[in-house]
């Protein structure tokens, strides 16, 4: 096993009435002016809006309201913000949304409190921001677990890239199921095979033997299979809702990466086809995995015959390691095909060639959990999602 240190910073509350108690509990002492910072409207649409302001009202705070946070957040709406922040002097930013307003609010969170641009900082001088105004997450789109990690991924239109910058960590998380319910189904479903993602680029990091994390995943795993499942059925069960966002709380804070060096590599595809399509990025991923695997597991049979095993409860019998992870990626492409999350980049009205060689040529190389990828692999790889 790995040596490893485990803390966490992110404090979370969790069901019904959630929000009430974070809101009573967490504002003392944080000065008066709050930033309430949400996206395209959703949340005065579903009553959560109001709702939130209620309780900061009660807590006697100041509203400064802070909208149109876009999914795939680009660095201009951060610098929007962190202007916003410095001009009305505001004391906390509380995210209400999914991952894009709270990966936005994590980076206005730094840039707020500094005159350097946080962007070149981070990839110029490999300087990373140690300051921040603090802030605090309602989460009504579960899937990123960006309510769980001080990483925010941010699109910077100039250089065309999206990419994960290094923010603040929320100090406390309202994870209220009840505040999903009006998520669109087809955001539920890219939601959780998000979070199925995450597990997945952490279980097939290193080290390959079989441990505690990775025993973990394979519950998480199973469970966000079997809720989404449920949910196909009934988008209404509560239920499922519940447990898809714990599952994706529980893929990013941290427990299933204790003594594992992670992978991400189809994450770090899919944000720069992003970067260049602005498309859902749970379908994207969708798209990527089963061709991804398709092309790596052969340096890494075992993992993916115990994922086949575990995970999608194939029998082993009469079936080399190697014909089981094959089965494994079998079984996670018709499982993508059976919720309804697109197989091909062509269902999400990608085509252009020419675009995704730029994808190859500028998105992140990981070090790789099975096996380190080429640039020309990358190309291949998208050049069989089409
Ligand atoms: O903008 P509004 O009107 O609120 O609508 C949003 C948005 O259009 C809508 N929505 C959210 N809650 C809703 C709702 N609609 C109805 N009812 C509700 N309760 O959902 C749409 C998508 O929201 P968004 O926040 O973009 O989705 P998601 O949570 O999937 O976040 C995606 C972003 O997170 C990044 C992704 O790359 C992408 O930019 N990620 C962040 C991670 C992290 N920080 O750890 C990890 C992930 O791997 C991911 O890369
Ligand atoms: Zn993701």
């Amino acid at each position: 096993m790995n040596d490893f240190i485990y803390s966490y910073p992110t404090k979370v509350y969790f069901g019904k009435g959630a929000a009430e108690k974070a809101l009573s509990h967490e504002l003392t002492g944080t000065g008066k002016t709050v930033m309430l910072a949400y996206g395209g409207g959703s949340v005065k649409k579903s009553g959560v809006y109001d709702e939130i302001c209620g309780y900061l009202k009660k807590q006697g705070k100041e509203i400064v309201d802070f909208s149109g946070i876009m999914p795939n957040p680009t660095y201009r709406k951060v610098q929007e913000g962190a202007a916003l922040a410095k001009e009305k002097k505001v004391d906390f930013i509380l995210a209400v949304g999914g991952g894009s307003v709270i990966d936005c609010c994590k980076i206005i969170a730094a840039q707020a409190v500094t005159e350097e641009d946080i962007w070149k900082m981070e990839f110029t001088d490999h300087i990373y921001p140690t300051e921040y105004l603090p802030m605090g997450a309602v989460v009504t789109a579960s899937g990123t677990g960006a309510e769980m990690n001080n990483g925010a991924v941010i699109t910077n239109e100039e250089t065309r890239q999206k990419t994960g910058v290094l923010g603040a960590s929320a100090r406390f998380a309202v994870l209220d199921p009840a505040y999903t319910m009006s998520l669109p189904e087809k955001q539920v479903v890219s939601g959780a095979f998000d979070t199925l993602s995450h597990c997945m680029e952490t279980y097939f990091g290193r080290p390959e033997e079989l441990n505690l994390s990775d025993e973990i995943a394979e519950a998480v795993m199973r469970n966000v299979i079997r809720n989404l499942r449920v949910l196909k059925k009934n988008m209404e069960d509560m239920g499922a809702r519940s447990e898809l966002m714990w599952a994706s709380a529980m893929g990013e804070n941290g427990i299933l990466k204790i003594g594992k060096v992670t992978d991400f590599q189809a994450h770090q595809i899919e944000h720069q086809l992003g970067a260049y399509t602005d498309c859902n990025h749970g379908q994207g991923l969708a798209v990527i995995h089963p061709v991804f695997y398709r092309h790596i597991y052969k340096g890494g049979v075992k993992q993916f015959a115990r994922f086949a095993e575990q995970v999608w409860g194939i029998r082993t019998e009469g079936k080399t390691e190697e014909e089981l992870a094959e089965a494994g990626i079998r079984a996670l492409a018709d499982f993508i095909r059976e919720i309804g999350l697109p197989s091909t980049l062509g269902e999400m009205g990608i085509s252009d060639k020419e675009m995704l060689r730029k994808v190859a040529d500028t998105c992140n190389i990981t070090a790789g959990c099975c096996k380190k990828l080429s640039r020309e692999e990358i190309y291949e790889i998208l050049e069989e999602c089409l």
